[in-house]
């Protein structure tokens, strides 16, 4: 009974509450590194991607993408807004070509990862970290297939 009151949150205070955590985790320099580590270890072939990366440059830039994504949640910030397009697009099937089933286990490394670097961290935020990033990365996935104009 306990449980079902305490989750009984709305978007808004899931959006909060998740934006909370990540403030926390991003005190820890090694969060990226770590989810690298982690997203590899979920599903080892998805390091094919990053052959030629500069994983240094990359793991700032995925510290970006988060704050894109997160502040892409309310709709109301339009340079985020148009990050995530961006990225929906660098991430699609002609360009980075990042299949959708992919991204299941780039959630999952960024639960993990909070999980580990939140000092704050409590059971339920596993829940509110899936559920709101579902709905960015939902969007990233849907354009998997879309030809953007040059
Ligand atoms: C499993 C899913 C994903 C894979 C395999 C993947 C893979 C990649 C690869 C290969 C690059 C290019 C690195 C280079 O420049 O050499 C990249 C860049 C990037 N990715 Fe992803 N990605 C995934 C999901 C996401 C998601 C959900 C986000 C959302 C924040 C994201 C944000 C970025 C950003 C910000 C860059 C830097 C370049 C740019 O700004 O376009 N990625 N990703």
């Amino acid at each position: 009974m306990y449980r079902k009151k305490a989750r009984a949150k709305s978007w808004d205070d899931k959006v909060r509450i998740v934006n909370d955590s990540f403030l926390r985790c991003i005190n820890d320099k090694f969060f990226s590194r770590y989810f690298y580590k982690n997203l590899f270890f979920l599903k080892p072939n998805l390091e094919d991607y990053f052959k030629n990366t500069d994983m240094e440059h990359q793991e700032k830039a995925i510290m970006n993408g988060l704050k894109f994504l997160l502040g892409f949640l309310d709709g109301k910030d339009a340079n985020s807004r148009s990050q995530i397009v961006r990225i929906a697009q660098t991430h699609g099937h002609l360009a980075l070509n990042i299949h959708p089933h992919s991204y299941y286990y780039w959630i999952e490394a960024i639960v993990m990862t909070a999980k580990k670097c939140d000092p704050e961290w409590f059971d339920d935020l596993e829940y509110y970290w899936r559920e709101v990033v579902s709905f960015p990365v939902s969007f990233i996935i849907s354009n998997y297939y879309v030809k953007h104009p040059k």
